[in-house]
């Protein structure tokens, strides 16, 4: 069976005040009940091996509670972004495991079609391929990877280029183009096609991951790796490291209901709303309120009369914002760093 590898390393100021390093995004319960993390692991049922949590160590306590059935807990001392970790899940797995990489904090609203789409994808990564999984942009977005699929329009097609956060300009020109889809940021592939394509082009962070899984401090599933060895690893994402590089990888288009919640305003997108277009939960005095999403973590809230608003509330801060505006909520989070 598959196994999932569970990436819990992102803080993520773009949620802010709801976000915050202490409470990272994947913690939060951003649509329904359970966070974004307890969503990720109940996608894997029994048809998958027990997944690989691969975490920051800050988050022990947390990840402890609610990944009790995880076959592995790794837990990074530093931050050294995605490549890392997976050179760490997969200097763990047995080298014919196929890995499914996934983010802890996305929302992925048709399971099935997302199934699917793993099974088009499994015989690829048997026969040592890097499947991606491709979104049809509708927007010439600067936060995602573009992948190029060449050979026909199959299901499952090989990709000609992989551009890891185009510029706005070059962005602009592929949705032009045409033919793009994003990258969802999940992959499949073995640990056996992970090992060789990280010791192709960064075999410094594969050796450092190696070298810190092989000194971690063992707990029952936990491994608490080696700070020295693994703080020599580079910090580079996957995406830079691996798949701009990589001429063994595969995408699989699918249509699933996927959203990086990477904003207020892909909340906002991502949310039921009701016939006013608002998204305000119980327990919030909302008068004549059109196109508003509210949150609150505490204090009563109530709006009148508003109308294409983002409120909300924390103990520590209020943010009220456009969302169009979404991009510029790092300017208040490092605002709010400084000030206090
Ligand atoms: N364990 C661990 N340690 N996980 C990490 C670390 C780390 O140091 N750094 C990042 N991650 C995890 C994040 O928690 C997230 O689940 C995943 O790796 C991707 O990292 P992000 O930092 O969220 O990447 P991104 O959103 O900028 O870009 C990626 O995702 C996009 C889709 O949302 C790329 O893969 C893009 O190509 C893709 O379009
Ligand atoms: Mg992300």
């Amino acid at each position: 069976p598959i196994r999932p590898v569970i990436l819990a390393g992102g803080a993520g100021t773009r949620l802010w005040p709801l976000s915050t390093s202490a409470k990272p995004k994947h913690l939060l319960s951003l649509l329904g009940e359970k966070s974004l993390f307890e969503q990720t692991l109940d996608r894997f049922g029994e048809q998958f091996a027990a997944p690989i949590i691969v975490a920051n160590q800050a988050q022990e306590a947390d990840l402890r509670a609610l990944g009790a059935s995880a076959a592995a807990i790794i837990l990074e001392p530093c931050k050294r972004d995605s490549a890392a970790a997976i050179a760490l899940a997969a200097a763990w797995a047995d080298e014919d495991e196929l890995l499914l990489i996934c983010p802890s904090d996305h929302h992925i609203g048709d399971v099935a079609a997302f199934h699917t789409a793993i099974e088009i994808a499994r015989d690829a990564a048997e026969a040592g391929r890097l499947v991606t999984f491709g979104i049809e942009p509708d927007h010439p977005a600067t936060g995602f990877g573009y992948i190029a699929a060449g050979g026909g329009d199959g299901q499952l097609r090989p990709v000609d280029r992989f551009v890891e956060k185009p510029p706005l300009e070059k962005a602009q020109q592929m949705i032009a183009a045409g033919g793009y889809y994003w990258n969802a940021g999940i992959f499949l592939g073995s640990a056996k096609t992970w090992r060789a394509e990280l010791a192709a082009y960064v075999p410094a962070i594969l050796d450092a991951a190696q070298a810190a899984l092989d000194r971690s401090e063992r707990d029952g599933a936990v491994a608490r790796v080696e700070e020295q060895a693994f703080a020599n690893a580079p910090a580079k994402s996957i995406d830079y490291a691996v798949m701009e590089h990589s001429n063994r990888v595969s995408v699989v288009p699918v249509s699933m209901g996927w959203s990086d919640i990477g904003s207020w305003q892909a909340l906002v997108d991502a949310s039921d709303k009701d016939e006013a277009g608002n998204a305000i939960p119980a327990g919030v005095l909302a008068l004549d309120c059109k196109d508003t999403l509210i949150r609150t973590s505490g204090p009563k809230v109530a709006a009148i009369g508003v109308e294409g608003l983002v409120i909300v509330a924390t103990a520590e801060a209020v943010l009220v914002m456009r969302p169009e505006e979404a991009q510029r909520v790092r300017e208040a989070a490092s605002w709010f760093e400084g000030s206090t």
